[in-house]
């Protein structure tokens, strides 16, 4: 999805730079699309790394325990289990949602977007739920496993929760894959009295967002999920996934006699929970994405957001841009999407492409879908002005 027709072929990265084969350096706003927000290679990452690397045992380390203890003071959560994606982590919550609850769909919103997890390659059409076009080989028609409401519309989420078949309600806390969608004032709370009151599983996908904060949406909003999933950033560039549950929901799982939880159930993997996983996001978690580290981030949003601001004015561009703490988005409208469906209205691949390439040349690396850009703890200033400088310059020349 890279413009330009092919990829630029990476020969380094270090941590907010990517050198390419051409030894062209560029600095990296896109940062894996979240994977890297901990930077490349974080010194105490790679610190942590040298003494298990290799090592399979399939047994729990005391780093397991520390990281499940950090996530727990984070996300208010205390229970954790670990897998190697974000995706796995939310492919066995929602095994785990239908299997206490007994029920068998789930609930997402419209463009959300969770990993490959089958359930959730859905939009509505319409208000027909519909497979998202070009999912590639669905096992079963999505529209039969899955309700779809829209984001910041209650009443919708209410009407997909009335039949009380839905397990689980899996969401960003804002919409983060289709152009960053903020909820409006009331929104989750809404919905989380409305899973209440169905005896649906609220599950808070914090993958992108816990570019709020320390403890992502979660801490940053108040929010009282029944699980968190996260992934990506948290392992500083070593694979993993987490999801977290709160304790009822936990004694509802282990008090489900029936269900195999660690051979052939269905979750779980071999290497889960992996030596080399762990110590990367206990290092990670302990010494690189700090509660210092993100107020340093989410500063340095600021500065860039002025600066797209600041070009958005000088050539009279009606657009605007969205924020969620170490990350921003710059949007082809002047206010910000409400929905997902206003949201992917609000695209224009020709213009993402004219742009992301613009930047490209000028050495600036922007997420290939759409306009994301994220701060890690190694982004300095002079990288974010690196980005204002071709940004304006690019406006200039559309704008005349
Ligand atoms: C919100 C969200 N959840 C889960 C995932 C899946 O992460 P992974 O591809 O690492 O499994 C993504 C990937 O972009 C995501 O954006």
């Amino acid at each position: 999805m890279w413009a330009g027709g092919h990829p630029v072929y990476m020969s380094e990265a270090r941590g907010a730079r990517v050198v390419d084969v051409d030894g062209n350096e560029y600095v990296d706003l896109c940062l894996g699309d979240t994977g890297a927000m901990a930077g490349h290679s974080p010194e105490p990452t790679m610190a942590a790394l040298r003494d298990v690397a290799g090592i399979t045992t399939m047994l729990p380390t005391a780093d397991a325990t520390r990281v499940g203890e950090e996530l727990g003071r984070r996300f208010g959560l205390p229970y954790w289990q670990f897998s190697l994606t974000a995706t796995d982590a939310n492919r066995w919550i929602l095994r785990m949602a239908r299997h206490v609850t007994g029920r068998p769909r789930v609930l997402v919103f419209n463009w959300c977007y969770h990993g490959t997890v089958d359930e959730t390659f859905v939009t509505l059409a319409d208000g027909v739920v519909r497979s998202r076009e070009g999912n590639v080989g669905p096992m079963v028609d999505p529209a039969e496993t899955t309700r779809v409401a829209e984001f910041n519309d209650l009443a919708s989420v209410e009407a997909a929760l009335a039949a009380g078949d839905v397990a689980c309600v899996l969401m960003e806390p804002a919409l983060t894959n289709i152009g960053i969608v903020l909820p409006e004032e009331g929104f989750l709370a809404g919905v989380r009295e409305a899973c209440t009151q169905a005896g649906a599983v609220l599950v808070i996908d914090e993958t992108h967002t816990l570019s709020a904060g320390p403890g992502g949406c979660t801490a940053a909003w108040g929010l009282e999920p029944d699980a968190v999933t996260l992934g990506k950033a948290i392992g500083g560039g070593v694979p993993i996934g987490a999801y977290g549950v709160r304790a009822e929901l936990a004694e509802r799982i282990l008090s489900a006699e029936d269900a195999d939880l660690e051979d052939t159930g269905g979750v779980g993997g071999t290497l889960a929970g992996n030596a080399l996983s762990l110590a990367a996001a206990r290092a990670t978690l302990e010494q690189v994405l700090t509660d210092a580290a993100f107020a340093r981030m989410s500063a340095l949003r600021e500065r860039f957001a002025a600066g797209v601001e600041r070009s958005f004015a000088a050539h009279g561009a009606p657009w605007c841009v969205v924020s969620l703490g170490a990350r921003a988005e710059y949007r082809f409208c002047p206010e910000p999407p409400r929905t997902g469906a206003e949201s992917a209205a609000a695209g224009d691949r020709g213009l993402e492409e004219y742009l992301h390439l613009y930047l490209l040349n000028r050495g600036v690396l922007i997420t290939p879908f759409h306009n994301m850009a994220l701060m890690c703890p190694a982004t300095t200033e002079d990288d974010v002005d690196r980005h204002s400088a071709a940004f304006d310059e690019a406006l200039g020349e559309l704008f005349g």
